[in-house]
């Protein structure tokens, strides 16, 4: 029984504001488990997770399997390479095969948007596999709840409350999941959203979801207590979005000339991998307003609390 009002964490737009509160204050709680000499806790020590990743990552994945193991719940690892989707197996049959060795619960990143949406439907036929919990650790440009969740973790911890907080994301932003997280779990939270990048690279209707856009890059950062800095995915683009990455870098790369020209300090976010010296200069991401190596740490407070509400395990 999910101790959240839904099954599966499959996106941040699928789920209430109040489930959105419930995790970000049960992450306080584990943020002090993982900061005691002694970080782990026997909460999900009947559970069984396993970690399927068809699409790389370093710190989802890391951050998940520590986070699952601080919760004492034994878990297995699943990459796609060397496995026997190579042979042709389907996501759907991958799965059902895993779940049938006794796993209650899955985080899947994947490259295709929907694919834990997809999933979770599919495992619904399937009397044997029903009981699963999902959770979309990354879909292709579609969602990745578990970063926006720890980003508002970040910024909580920082600012005390979102309500009427003005946040910037800036950058590739047609490409980006954790875009789409961060704008659905900001507006749920109260803040104010604005966006910053190349007319190409915003999708056409956004400001549907009741943010702004602004093109000039010193007018957003003017704007903002918080930017929220994102990589240019040269990996999803198959077509030229801006001249070259210098030009990019020169127009929307967020470096100390621009940030000490302002009338106020802000705080700095990257959700990582950083490109250095692209999006951002390393001396901002190193530097007194970063929050870079904070988002990590409470990454896995935050997934510790998702995996925790979602198993629904009767004691903490
Ligand atoms: N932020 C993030 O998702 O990083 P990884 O791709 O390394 O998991």
């Amino acid at each position: 029984m999910s101790k959240l009002s839904t099954e599966h964490l499959l996106g941040i737009k699928y789920i209430s504001t109040e489930d959105v509160e419930t995790i970000l204050s049960t992450a306080k709680t584990f943020k002090e488990v993982i900061n005691r000499p002694i970080k782990k806790v026997p909460s999900l020590r009947e559970v069984t997770v396993a970690n399927l990743f068809f699409e790389n990552s370093t710190r989802t994945r890391l951050s998940f399997e520590l986070a699952e193991k601080r919760l004492s719940a034994d878990v297995v690892n699943f990459s796609a390479s060397g496995s026997s989707v190579s042979k042709g197996e389907t996501l759907t049959d991958t799965v059902n095969n895993i779940l049938a060795m006794k796993v209650d619960m899955v985080v899947m990143r994947h490259p295709n948007p929907g694919a834990a949406v997809f999933l979770a439907r599919a495992l619904k036929k399937y009397p044997k596999s029903a009981h699963a919990r999902i959770i979309n650790a990354g879909d292709g440009t579609h969602e990745h709840p578990t970063q926006a969740l720890l980003d508002a973790f970040s910024l909580q911890q920082q600012f005390g409350s979102l309500k009427g907080l003005n946040v910037l994301i800036v950058g590739d932003i047609v490409h980006s999941r954790v875009a789409l997280s961060n704008i659905y779990c900001l507006k749920k939270l109260g803040a104010n959203v604005k966006l910053c990048g190349p007319p190409t690279l915003m999708p056409k209707y956004i400001e549907t979801l009741g943010v702004e856009v602004e093109y000039d890059l010193r007018k957003a950062l003017e704007w903002c207590d918080a930017a929220n800095v994102l990589r240019i995915q040269l990996e999803r683009q198959d077509i030229k979005y801006f001249p070259s990455l210098r030009e990019y870098s020169l127009l929307y790369g967020v470096n100390d000339e621009i940030l000490d020209s302002l009338k106020k300090q802000i705080t700095i976010l990257h959700p990582g991998p950083i490109n250095r010296g692209v999006e951002i200069t390393g001396s901002v991401a190193d530097g007194n307003h970063s929050l870079i190596l904070e988002q990590v740490e409470n990454g896995v407070a935050v997934r510790m609390a998702v995996l925790y509400l979602l198993a629904g395990v009767p004691n903490a």
